[in-house]
């Protein structure tokens, strides 16, 4: 039987600042059954996209997408901060629920006219896959997908990806 996976999202309130409800999905991860439904459930989808490549952002992204390129038998691309990645790079900035940052991807990381999903565990305003999918376009890859455990549905994130096919497994309001 599947699991209800909403039941393995814990809420706290008022974090990291008054008025925010954070969403953690650690009790997720924690539970084997619950991060592999999840992790296959993403798999399922990038199944019907012939996706060559999984790019994830910095930290969250690496949790949900590395999995999914090992059971595809395809690499995994990190989108990483700041000061993090030893070779050259292409750089996106974005704008956070709160705060402002940067990503980067190597330049060979993605080949012209490869198929990528890109990942993350969640999506609140977007910045961060809005970011993360022109990191992708900028070396010539072809975004098919973009896949996430958890969606904010009130910051309305989709709206800045609204070109992009999305798969997101537990939606909140
Ligand atoms: C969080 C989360 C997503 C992003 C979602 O990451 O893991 O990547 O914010 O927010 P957005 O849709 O408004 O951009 P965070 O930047 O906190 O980094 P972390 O994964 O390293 O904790
Ligand atoms: N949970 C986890 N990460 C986040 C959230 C959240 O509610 N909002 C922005 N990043």
């Amino acid at each position: 039987m599947a699991l209800n996976l909403k039941d393995y999202v814990a809420s706290y309130p008022n974090f990291p600042e008054p008025g925010v409800t954070f969403r953690d999905i650690s009790p997720l991860l924690e539970d084997g059954e619950a991060y592999r439904q999840a992790t296959d459930e993403i798999v399922n989808y990038a199944k019907g996209k012939n996706v060559d490549m999984i790019v994830g952002p910095e930290a969250r992204g690496f949790i949900v997408g590395c999995p999914v390129a090992y059971e595809l038998g395809i690499g995994f691309a990190p989108a990483r901060k700041k000061g993090k990645l030893p070779g050259k790079t292409v750089k996106a900035t974005y704008g956070l629920e709160y705060g402002q940052s940067s990503l980067y991807l190597h330049e060979d990381a993605i080949k012209p006219g490869q198929r990528v999903l890109v990942t993350d565990d969640l999506l609140a305003t977007g910045g961060t896959i809005e970011a993360t999918i022109e990191l992708v376009k900028d070396l010539g890859g072809i975004v098919v997908g973009t896949a996430f455990i958890v969606e904010l549905m009130d910051l309305k994130g989709r709206d800045k990806i609204k070109d992009y096919d999305i798969l997101s497994l537990i939606k909140y309001n």
